[in-house]
C-alpha cells in the first residue's frame, strides 16, 4: 500500500518511540518535566514487553551482599562481556525501580502474609525474581505504567506509526517522521529530546519468541542517520520454545525450570548434565546451545521440558498463562512433557549508549532492548531485562533533564532536505526479496551455532539483496524490507568482526544440513 502524501506535524517536548516497559517507564519519569508523544506501531500487545513471563530480577534485600551476588551472576551469566562498573549501576538501582512498581501498583504475588514471592531462574545463584499474575509479570507491568501515563494532560498517544526517518538539523535529532500503518500520510513530531524505546531485533530470525514487530527497524532507521550501533552479533537464544509443527513458537517461561523443571530426551533422560554441571539451570546460551549439539546428535529423538513430576494444582496457579496455551494446542503440562526447541528470544547489542541512553547523536537517546549499554555481555542473565528497562527509564531521564537542550525551544528544521516527506524511497523491487526470506538466512546462518563459511554466504545474500534496490514508490512493505537488509548485513558483518567473542558461538566443522540459499527459498 502505498502512502498518501499528506502531513500531520506536532511539537512536543519529549518524543518517545515505543510503547513498551522501557518507553513507558521513561514517559511518566518525564511527564513532570513536559509534555511527552509517544508513538507506536499497535497496542502495548505489539511489542515484547507485554510477552514476559519470568520476572524481574532485584537484589532483595537491597544489601550489600544481595548486590555483589546478583553483580556477580550477570557477569558470570555475560560470558566474560559486561561492562562491570555498568553493571554495579544496573543492580544498584533496582531497589528504585521495584519501589517504583510498587508505588504505582503492580500486582507482584506475594504469599499468605503478604511476603514478596521470589522465583529461581537459570544462572541465578539465589531466587531473586519477583513476578506478578504468575506468569503474566510484563502484561501486568506494563498495563499499570501505561494507565498511569494515559489521561495525563501532557501525554499524548500516537499509533499505528512506523518510524521512517529522523528529523536531524546538521548533526542534532530533531524528532522523527513516521508514516501512518494504514496507508494515511505523514507524522512528524519534532522535539528537544527522541528516545528511541522500540525493543530488539529478534523477530528477524525464522524462529523467534517475539512478536512480529521486533525486526529492528527503527534501530536500522537510527544507523542510516549516522547512530552507532554495536554488538549485534550477540543474539540471546531461548532454550525452552514450545516446538510443534506449524505452531507459532510460545515461550515456556525459564522460571519453569527454576521451580524444578527437567529438560529430557525422547527416553526420558535429563541430558543437560552432560554439558555444564548446572544442568536445568546452566545460563541460557549454554543450555540452547546443549539442545542444538543434542539434536544433530541423535535426530528424531526430540527433546522435551518436562513438569509432570510437579503437582497439577500448583502448575495451574503458577503459571497459569503457559499451563492455559500449552492445554490449548493439546499439552496437559501435568501429564505431558512439552516438546522444545530454541528460538531467538532477546538482542544484548543494539544503538550503543551511555548509562544516561546517550548515542552518537546528540538528541538522540536509547532505552532498554534496544540500547546496548554493555550490561548483559554476551548472554544476558534472566529476568535482567525489566530491570534494565526500568533502571536506565530512571537513568536517561535523570540525565535528560540536566542538559541545556532541554530548556531550549523545540527546534525547527530549515534545511529542504529535513523538511520535505519522501514522495520515493529505495528499496527492492517488489516480490524480489521477502521478510520470510531474510528470516530463514539469519535462523540459518547466524543462528545458535555458527559456521563461518555459512556467515561468510550469508552475508554475501544479503548483499546480493541489498544491491537490487532501486528507487520506487514509498510502501510500508518497502520499507521494512530495506531496514530489515541494511540491519541483517550489519548482524553478519559483527559476527564477522568478533568470531569467538564470549557466548557468540562458532563451530569448526561442518553444518549437519547446509540452509538453503535465499534465492532458493522462493516467495513467502
Ligand atoms: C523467561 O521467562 O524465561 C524469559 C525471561 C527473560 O527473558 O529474562
Amino acid at each position: 500500500m502505498s502512502v498518501s502524501p499528506e502531513r500531520r506535524r506536532i511539537k512536543a517536548d519529549f518524543l518517545i518511540v515505543g510503547g513498551g516497559i522501557a518507553g513507558y517507564q521513561t514517559a511518566l519519569d518525564l511527564l513532570p518535566h513536559g509534555s511527552v508523544a509517544l508513538v507506536s506501531r499497535g497496542s502495548i500487545a505489539s511489542g515484547s514487553s507485554y510477552y514476559a513471563q519470568g520476572g524481574l530480577a532485584i537484589p532483595w534485600r537491597f544489601d550489600r551482599d544481595a548486590i555483589d551476588s546478583h553483580i556477580e551472576d550477570t557477569i558470570r551469566a555475560g560470558a566474560g562481556l559486561c561492562d562491570a562498573d555498568r553493571v554495579r549501576l544496573l543492580i544498584e538501582g533496582a531497589e528504585e525501580a521495584f519501589a517504583t512498581l510498587v508505588s504505582y501498583g503492580v500486582p507482584f504475588d506475594r504469599d499468605a502474609s503478604g511476603e514478596i514471592l521470589f522465583t529461581r531462574e537459570a544462572a541465578h545463584s539465589r531466587p531473586r525474581i519477583v513476578h506478578a499474575g504468575g506468569d503474566k509479570t510484563g502484561s501486568l507491568i506494563l498495563k499499570t505504567l501505561a494507565q498511569n501515563v494515559h489521561g495525563h494532560e501532557r501525554f499524548t498517544f500516537l499509533t499505528p506509526y512506523r518510524l521512517t526517518r529522523l528529523v536531524k538539523e546538521e548533526n542534532r535529532v530533531l524528532g522523527g517522521l513516521f508514516m501512518d500503518e494504514n496507508g494515511e500520510g505523514w507524522l512528524e513530531v519534532l522535539a528537544k529530546a527522541t528516545i528511541m524505546a522500540t525493543g530488539g531485533f529478534s523477530a528477524l530470525f525464522a524462529r523467534t519468541t517475539n512478536p512480529p514487530s521486533q525486526v529492528g527497524d527503527a534501530a536500522a532507521v537510527c544507523h542510516r542517520a549516522g547512530a552507532v550501533l554495536e554488538r549485534l552479533a550477540f543474539t540471546q537464544f531461548h532454550p525452552t520454545v514450545l516446538d510443534l509443527p506449524g505452531g507459532t513458537p510460545f515461550l515456556l517461561t525459564e522460571a519453569l525450570r527454576g521451580e524444578g523443571g527437567h529438560v529430557v530426551n525422547g527416553a526420558g533422560e535429563r541430558i543437560l548434565f552432560r554439558y555444564h554441571p548446572e544442568g536445568e539451570l546452566a545460563p541460557r546460551d549454554v543450555v540452547s546451545r546443549a539442545l542444538w549439539l543434542e539434536a544433530r546428535a541423535n535426530p528424531g529423538s526430540g527433546l522435551y521440558l518436562s513438569v509432570t513430576h510437579l503437582p497439577g494444582p500448583y502448575l495451574k496457579s503458577r503459571f497459569p498463562q503457559v499451563y492455559s496455551h500449552c492445554l490449548s494446542v493439546g499439552i496437559d503440562l501435568s501429564r505431558d512433557r512439552a516438546p522444545i526447541r530454541p528460538a531467538a528470544h532477546f538482542q544484548m547489542g543494539g544503538i550503543r549508549t551511555d548509562m544516561e541512553g546517550r548515542t552518537s547523536l546528540p538528541g538522540l537517546y536509547a532505552v532498554g532492548e534496544v540500547a546496548s549499554t554493555r550490561v548483559h555481555g554476551a548472554n544476558r542473565l534472566a529476568s535482567n531485562s525489566l530491570l534494565e528497562a526500568l533502571v536506565m527509564g530512571h537513568r536517561v531521564v535523570r540525565g535528560l533533564v540536566s542538559e541545556p537542550a532541554t530548556r531550549e525551544s523545540v527546534g525547527e528544521p530549515t534545511s529542504r532536505e529535513a523538511r520535505e516527506i519522501p514522495r520515493t524511497m529505495v528499496t527492492v523491487p517488489p516480490g524480489r526479496v521477502t521478510m520470510k526470506m531474510i528470516q530463514t538466512l539469519l535462523w540459518e546462518r547466524a543462528g545458535i551455532v555458527r559456521f563461518m563459511p555459512q556467515v561468510l554466504s550469508g552475508r554475501e545474500e544479503i548483499r546480493s539483496c541489498l544491491a537490487m534496490m532501486r528507487e520506487g514508490p514509498v510502501t510500508s512493505e518497502g520499507a521494512l524490507l530495506r531496514n530489515a537488509l541494511e540491519l541483517s548485513h550489519e548482524i553478519f558483518e559483527d559476527l564477522l568482526v568478533a568470531p569467538h567473542m564470549g557466548a557468540n558461538y562458532f563451530l569448526e566443522d561442518k553444518p549437519a544440513e547446509p540452509g538453503p540459499s535465499v534465492q532458493e527459498k522462493g516467495q513467502d
